[in-house]
């Protein structure tokens, strides 16, 4: 007998596997799990059953769990995540992408420095460098090598889980598959900007149009659209390019500044902007913002500003994160661009809080680079104040993401016949009368709602599709289209029935419905099915509770940790327990405001029981508590001076590794670190027996984890 061929070895069991025979098998499971996903996720067209390629999974785990040493980089068990219902598998990405914060004037640019000289303490005459660098408007990337070897393309996603999209970055031409060098660390995640340059953009638009295909407003969109294709070709078709300008999971730093890494970026085979420059003011970094702005239009590809770094890497790991962005950068914006156009009508738009929001619907007009329709007009008095009437020419603006507003009436043009009247109804078919807000202080607000509440079908509505939003439960094939019409054929009237539509197919069959297939369908149910498992922060804020955003639901998340302890609070909250608020006041980020709204949400019966039915159909996975750390999920309080850092520091310190920094002294404070000039607050920490440290006995046992 010959040498075994690699078809044979499917057959031979695990145990009898030689190396050479296991290795041939790995990598023909490595090829076939990877044609039958392609099939799955991007052609909607599987050929074989789910259990088959199950098996073949289960098998290739098997074998790696028996040689480790012989895990391919392209093995199926390195994808990450769930099965996704559409598309692109998804990636977790281990360090998460976040965004920057943005400065609009100088003020903002002196303040943003001085921050920094606070937090870190440096006095006035300490140089400090800055890396500023052009805000490129494509898409982030995170590419993953490992042993310098290409392995993953990820978009940022929701910041904390990404698109696989690897086999499309591989066609860039400025995405090294192999990292140049001699020492590349193991694992690096480079970061940087995906765009396409605007000839090119204006170039494949004047092709989609002689073909009938999709137009693009804008290069970014355009970027987006080409690499989000299910077929590589098409994106090898379209000229993308690629910066390098920052960097996830390093299993070794190269470097130990900004521009240090960008150099080193560089000597891997990246493209980097070439206008980046080290500033060493703010006057340096205001002269380098209005320097790029004379350039912007000079530029083959946009730019929506400059970003300011601090240099040294030290710094900004002490700086860290507020939320989402971080302390160490921040995107100086450039002005908004604006246009004028006619106004066609006046819509009103009902929101999941019943508010009312009056949307000018516009001649289309380009405002840098991008079609806008639609501009909002914010609330009755606004249009009041700026008489705007149907007919009007107005100037609006358009500012980065936010969405286009009219900035006033050109008075000059013919003029609408009437003034605009505020609808008096709620345009809902309930047509329930309208009301003016009354705020905390009893007095009259800017905003009408629909009086309607629960039975206003447009507010269930837009319940429904916060639920499914993407900070929220982000199911994959679920998003407004669909929860409109599932919403209006009475199969989806509240976050539990997305639930047990699976189980109400049979009535409904959905796969009968037009724009969908079995494929559809059944990649909707899967995608309904893993978000069975929600982490609790994502829960919180799916509840739609006013005043609840994604970062206070965080906050809320980690303070409470699992579901029951928050409900329990919440329900407490609402039976008017002032204890429980004050513990929940005592959470960094929770003011009384959001308290309020908690309580009034629990008050209500017909939410407690929405809730209820929805925690029947899902997991809620407890917060994530950095778990190594001698002072998770315990309860600081810091009082009197600090000598070694800032105070903003040490809370931010102690929020990272999982503590909780309370403003106040009670019998659930854990520690209190006191400093010379402590007061009250150590005195209360006495008479309660907390305990109390020294700045020093703090920083030991913090050193200590
Ligand atoms: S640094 C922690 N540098 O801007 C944040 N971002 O609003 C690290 N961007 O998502 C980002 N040019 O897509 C950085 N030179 C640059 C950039 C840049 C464009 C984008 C990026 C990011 C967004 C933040």
């Amino acid at each position: 007998m010959g040498i075994m061929a690699p078809r044979d070895a499917t057959r031979i069991a695990i145990d009898a596997l030689t190396d050479a025979q296991a290795k041939s098998e790995l990598k023909r499971l490595a090829a076939e799990i990877g044609a039958h996903d392609r099939r799955y996720y991007q052609d909607d067209a599987p050929t074989v059953s789910d259990a088959v390629y199950d098996a073949l999974r289960r098998r290739n785990e098997e074998i790696e769990a028996r040689f480790p040493g012989l895990v391919r980089t392209d093995s199926p068990s390195r994808r990450v995540g769930a099965a996704p219902a559409r598309g692109f598998a998804k990636v977790r990405h281990r360090v998460p992408m976040l965004s920057l914060g943005n400065a609009f004037s100088e003020d903002d640019v002196r303040d943003f420095v001085e921050r920094i000289r606070r937090f870190l303490k440096l006095s006035a005459d300490e140089p400090i460098a800055f890396s500023a660098e052009p805000k490129i408007d494509g898409l982030s990337m995170s590419l993953r090598y490992e042993g310098g070897e290409l392995v993953t393309g990820a978009t940022r996603g929701d910041g904390t889980e990404g698109e696989d999209v690897t086999a499309n970055i591989r066609t860039l031409e400025d995405v090294p598959k192999k990292l140049k060098g001699r020492h590349v660390p193991d694992i690096c995640e480079v970061r940087g900007e995906v765009y396409m340059t605007k000839h090119a953009f204006l170039a494949l638009n004047k092709r989609q149009a002689e073909s009938g295909g999709q137009i693009f407003a804008n290069p970014r969109n355009s970027a987006a659209g080409s690499l989000r294709q299910k077929d590589p070709a098409i994106t090898a078709s379209r000229p993308l390019g690629f910066f390098g300008y920052a960097w996830g999971e390093m299993s070794a730093m190269p470097a130990d500044t900004q521009s240090g890494m960008i150099k080193w970026l560089e000597s891997c085979g990246f493209k980097t902007n070439p206008m980046a420059k080290t500033c060493r003011s703010a006057d340096d970094l205001l002269a380098f913002h209005h320097q790029i702005e004379l350039r912007r239009g000079e530029l083959d590809y946009d730019i929506d500003g400059v970003v300011y770094k601090i240099d040294r890497l030290d710094w900004q790991e002490r700086l860290g994160f507020v939320s989402r962005t971080p302390r160490w950068a921040i995107a100086h914006k450039f002005p908004a661009e604006k246009a004028v156009t006619v106004v066609k009508d006046i819509d009103i738009q009902v929101g999941r809080t019943g508010a009312l929001t009056p949307v000018a619907k516009l001649d289309p007009v380009t405002v840098g680079g991008v079609v806008v329709q639609n501009a909002t007009l914010h609330n009755a008095d606004e249009i009041a104040r700026l008489d705007v009437r149907i007919g009007d020419t107005v100037e609006i603006q358009r500012a980065g993401d936010v969405i286009p507003q009219v900035l006033g009436v050109v008075t000059e043009k013919p003029r609408g016949a009437e003034p605009y009247r505020f609808p008096t109804k709620c345009p809902c078919p309930l047509h329930t009368p309208v009301v003016r807000e009354i705020n905390a202080a009893g007095e009259e607000g800017v905003r009408f709602r629909c009086s309607g509440e629960f039975a206003c079908p447009y507010q269930r509505m837009e319940h429904l599709k916060h639920f499914v939003s993407r900070r929220a439960f982000d199911i994959d094939g679920l998003g407004e289209k669909q929860i409109q019409l599932f919403y209006e054929r009475d199969w989806v009237k509240e976050p539990g029935d997305i639930f047990t539509l699976e189980a109400r197919n049979g009535k409904i069959r959905l796969e009968e419905v037009e724009g969908y297939a079995e494929t559809s369908v059944r990649n909707l149910f899967s995608a309904i099915r893993a978000r069975r498992d929600i982490p609790l922060d994502r829960f919180i804020y799916a509840l739609g509770i006013r005043h609840v955003g994604d970062t206070t639901a965080l906050a809320l998340a980690r303070g409470y940790g699992t579901w029951d302890a928050f409900e329990e609070a919440c329900r407490m909250i609402a039976r008017g327990d002032e204890e429980t608020k004050e513990e929940m006041d005592a959470l960094d980020q929770i003011g009384e405001t959001v308290i309020d709204s908690i309580a009034k949400y629990f008050a209500e019966k017909h939410n407690r029981d929405i809730v209820e039915r929805l925690t029947r159909q899902v997991r809620i996975r407890d917060a994530e508590r950095p778990k190594d750390s001698a002072v998770a999920g315990k309860t600081v309080v810091f009082t009197g001076a600090l000598e070694k850092m800032t105070r903003d520091e040490a809370k931010a310190m102690a929020e990272r590794l999982g503590a909780k920094v309370a403003g106040s002294v009670s019998k659930k404070t854990d520690y209190v670190v006191a400093g010379p000039g402590a007061g009250s607050k150590l005195g209360k920490a006495r008479d309660l027996g907390v305990a109390v440290l020294s700045e020093d006995e703090w920083l030991g046992m913090v050193a200590a984890t």
